[in-house]
């Protein structure tokens, strides 16, 4: 079981370079101990909110808080031992399996958990251990990321579309995967997706971010039953409502 992280953004403003505001006075306080699926059109702040989390970014005004305590108040990779990140591509460094889900306890001098023990946490067989990751599926390497993610023992974990470049099948055993952790670990999920199918597979909790906005938040259940805000209503009916000016690839 892991620890219970109280995760809060207090009225979070981040400036963009261009001018104007990327994200304008976030309130939000992440359910814990479940899964939040942190969802929205693309270009409405998913990514930028999420790096705020483990500090790839500081907000321009506001404050991001752990257990109560602003998180620039704690040394940046103690903060992002205790929340961890996955991305769309898993970056693995050439070597095997165990080398790479070792790399976090190993770079502090420590044994960590054993490698077997995480490989069985995201359904990879012992036996891969001494694979080179190289050869191994996009699917298969981003369970190495993630395993390589819970070395560090998180109590919160970032994913940021970690399914975007996999198959199907592939990406329905990653979100099967991370059901499992939360419901056996107990780990509080933060999974930034476009994918509204996705979100309705996976997530408790639903965070709706529509230009810089928090749109809305609540149940994933009642949010798909029925959206209790206007922008909710017409994500959910797929009026995409881009924001203004943001006609540039998804980030
Ligand atoms: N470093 C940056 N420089 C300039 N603009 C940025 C930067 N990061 C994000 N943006 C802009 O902020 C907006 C939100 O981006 P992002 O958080 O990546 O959205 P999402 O993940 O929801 O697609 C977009 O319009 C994007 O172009
Ligand atoms: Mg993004």
């Amino acid at each position: 079981m892991v620890l219970t992280p109280r995760l809060e953004l207090e009225d979070v403003w981040v400036a963009s370079p261009e001018g104007g505001w990327i994200l304008r006075g976030v309130r939000l306080r992440f359910p814990e101990r479940a899964l939040t699926a942190l969802i929205g059109p693309s270009g409405a702040g998913k990514s930028t909110l999420l790096s705020l989390l483990n500090r790839l970014r500081d907000p321009d005004r506001g404050r991001v808080l752990l257990d109560g305590r602003d998180v620039r108040e704690t040394e940046v990779r103690a903060l992002r031992r205790r929340v961890g990140m996955v991305l769309q591509r898993p970056y693995l460094f050439p070597g095997t399996v165990a080398e790479n889900v070792r790399f976090g306890p190993a770079s502090r001098g420590e044994s960590g958990p054993p490698v077997e023990e995480l490989l069985a946490q995201v359904a990879l067989p012992p036996e891969m251990a001494e694979r080179r990751v190289d050869g191994l599926s996009g699917g298969e390497q981003q369970r190495v990321a993630l395993a390589r993610a819970l070395a560090n023992r998180p109590e919160v974990l970032l994913l940021d579309e970690p399914t975007a470049s996999l198959d199907p099948g592939a990406t329905l055993r990653v979100e099967e995967t991370v059901r499992q952790l939360v419901e056996t670990t107990g780990l509080t999920v933060i999974w930034v997706t476009h994918d509204l199918g996705q979100a309705r597979r996976v997530a408790d909790y639903v965070v709706l971010v529509m230009a810089g906005e928090l749109a809305e938040s609540g149940e994933a259940a009642g949010f798909f039953a029925g959206p209790a805000s206007e922008a909710g209503r017409r994500f959910l009916a797929g009026e995409l409502l881009p924001r203004e000016g943001a006609g540039r690839a998804p980030a």
